[in-house]
């Protein structure tokens, strides 16, 4: 797979739906890869802290997205917002595996928001990997990110 062409966006995107997903190895660096990829697209001219996010569904297919920001500061969305949109979009509803990546001196966490919107499509065992460009990983479970998380039980009364 040649990585160094100038769009390698779509040639990721094919490979990890033809079935790189089939080796744990592979499927994180898809992951990575296809992360890497989206965050050049992101929109974040006034923060300049691109972010990009790639989920593995459970059907195996990658969703992407990236951070797009606002003039109205709080109207900006986070990357794994639109990666999870994307992949909801496409009729997919559940989530396999995390990788997020931005131009950060440690492995960049989701923010608190995205870690109750993970939660809400993913099982507290899923693997979030937080990437730097610099190639730093930390990889974490949805139940380390959000410890003590708000789910439906929670509303068993009403
Ligand atoms: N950002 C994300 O996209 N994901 C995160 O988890 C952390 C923050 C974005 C939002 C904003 O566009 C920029 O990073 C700075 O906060």
């Amino acid at each position: 797979m040649d990585f160094s062409q100038e769009n390698p966006l779509p040639c990721i995107l094919a490979a990890a739906v033809a079935g790189c997903a089939e080796r744990h190895m592979e499927t994180e660096m898809t992951l990575l890869a296809a992360a890497t990829a989206v965050r050049e697209r992101a929109y974040a001219p006034y923060s300049r802290f691109k972010v990009g996010a790639a989920i593995r569904s459970t059907s195996g297919v990658v969703h992407v997205g990236c951070n797009v920001e606002n003039v109205a500061y709080p109207e900006g969305t986070c990357a794994e917002a639109g990666a999870i949109a994307a992949m909801i979009a496409a009729g997919d509803a559940r989530i396999a595996e995390v990788c997020v990546i931005a131009d950060s001196p440690d492995p960049v966490p989701p923010c608190g928001g995205c870690r109750q919107k993970i939660a809400e499509f993913a099982d507290q065992d899923v693997r979030v990997v937080l990437c730097t460009t610099d190639g730093a990983q930390k990889v974490m479970t949805v139940a380390e990110l959000l410890p003590g998380v708000f789910t439906a039980a929670h509303m068993d009364r009403t």
